[in-house]
């Protein structure tokens, strides 16, 4: 022992269990949680446990695992290479982690972590990355370290060398919420070069890039004589043949009227290279956070989701809406918000009941959401009452009025 030197405890080292047996005892809800890990890492794990969660007895059943239906014996753990003892009874822990010790095969206590002769870090992965903690069994502070790193890196506040190739990512940025947005979305975010940005979609986040980067804003690139879709994948081409990563930050999702494709197909055409990451639809998070759900058992078992932008007066309309004013179930309706008197007054005459529940959210999810709740009859004179503005989504259905259970 060299003096005046602390010694830890633990030495953090990554195993490479893929083939190698794994013996884990107990098959309650700590198991549960340690062996996707287990198997994502190719281990040959088997479950010694007279009983097993519907989970853990659905991974024996897809041959993750091999479940030994029995109580732990001695010599069960032969030729393991690692052994988690998960049950809730002491004396059985204790008596696997000393036949572990005895056959010289590293061993985690869940039950009991500096008597094993193994912990379990906290993990996550990030794009590759397998960040482990460990803090001497201090559980909240390694997970509340693990996650902040977890987020830092997410966010680009710690370096990762991993740079994008030049392309273009077409990223949903859900609906305006900046958590709303997806993991993959925000970390490829993180590594824009440029980001071109719509008015709807997670804005806020822009602010948290690297001065560095070039953000544009879509509805403000130049377009002359070029329709400014046109503009904007003709933008998103160049950047990219410049060498860079673009990120075309969309609200949404980049497919639910969107133009996602278009841009999809323009830089196709270009020889661009694209990765679609698709986004939280406002069509049914911001009803979502209305307390509207969008379908509800024995109330609507369809949904349909319709644009407004084209009216049901306008020849050039492609949407049905004699067939939608025959549905039982929910319509939700975007782009609608100067169309919903002629979109009320069509339904209503295609027989939906005047008296059908709406709800319109306007900027949902966000600081300044506003919600009107009214009836199909009277839902257009009460938003213009209400001074209900763009972006917002109106459903309408017996849904629309479901917040009332909750009263
Ligand atoms: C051009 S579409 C884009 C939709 C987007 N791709 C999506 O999946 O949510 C714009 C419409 O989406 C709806 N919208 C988007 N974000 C919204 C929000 N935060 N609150 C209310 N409506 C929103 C409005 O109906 C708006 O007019």
């Amino acid at each position: 022992m060299l003096s005046g030197m602390a010694v830890e405890q633990h030495y953090l080292a990554g195993l490479d269990l893929a083939g190698r047996r794994v013996v884990v005892v107990g098959g309650g809800t700590v198991a549960q949680r340690r062996l996707p890990r287990l198997v994502r890492c190719g281990a040959a794990v088997e479950v010694v446990s007279p009983e097993v969660t519907p989970s853990v007895q659905g991974m024996a059943d897809a041959g993750e695992i091999t479940w030994h239906r029995r109580a732990y014996q001695s010599g069960d753990l032969r030729d393991a290479w690692y052994v988690l003892c998960c049950t809730s009874v002491t004396e059985v822990n204790a008596a696997v982690a000393e036949e572990a010790e005895r056959t010289r095969v590293f061993c985690v206590r869940a039950d009991a972590g500096s008597a094993g002769s193994a912990v379990t870090p906290a993990t996550a992965d990030y794009d590759g990355l397998l960040v482990g903690v460990l803090a001497g069994g201090e559980h909240q502070r390694s997970a509340a370290v693990r996650d902040g790193l977890v987020d830092a890196l997410r966010e680009g506040r710690i370096a990762d060398q991993e740079r994008e190739p030049a392309g273009v990512a077409l990223v949903g940025g859900g609906p305006g919420d900046p958590e709303l947005i997806t993991v993959r979305g925000r970390r490829l975010l993180a590594r824009a070069d440029v980001v071109v940005a719509d008015r709807l979609g997670p804005r806020d986040l822009l602010d948290e890039l690297a001065p560095s980067v070039t953000v544009i804003d879509a509805a403000k690139i130049p377009y002359g004589r070029a329709a400014s879709q046109d503009a904007i994948n003709a933008a998103l081409v160049e950047h990219a043949k410049a060498g860079k990563f673009v990120v075309r930050l969309k609200g949404g999702d980049p497919y639910v009227f969107g133009r996602g494709f278009e841009e999809l197909i323009a830089c196709a055409k270009a020889g661009v290279s694209v990765e679609v990451v698709p986004g939280v639809t406002s069509a049914f998070s911001v009803p979502a956070v209305a307390d509207v759900p969008v379908t509800h058992r024995g109330v609507a078992h369809e949904v349909v989701v319709v644009s407004g932008h084209i009216g049901p007066d306008d020849p050039n309309t492609l949407t049905n809406w004699a067939a939608l004013a025959g549905l039982t179930g929910t319509i939700v309706v975007m782009m609608g918000v100067d169309k919903l008197a002629a979109i009320a007054k069509t339904l209503v005459a295609g027989g939906r009941d005047a008296a059908t529940p709406v709800a319109v959210i306007q900027e949902g999810t966000t600081r300044t959401q506003r919600v009107v709740r009214s009836t199909l009859d009277e839902i257009a004179a009460d938003v213009l009452a209400a001074g209900i503005r763009p972006p917002a989504v109106t459903v309408i259905g017996p849904v629309a009025g479901l917040n009332s259970a909750l009263a």
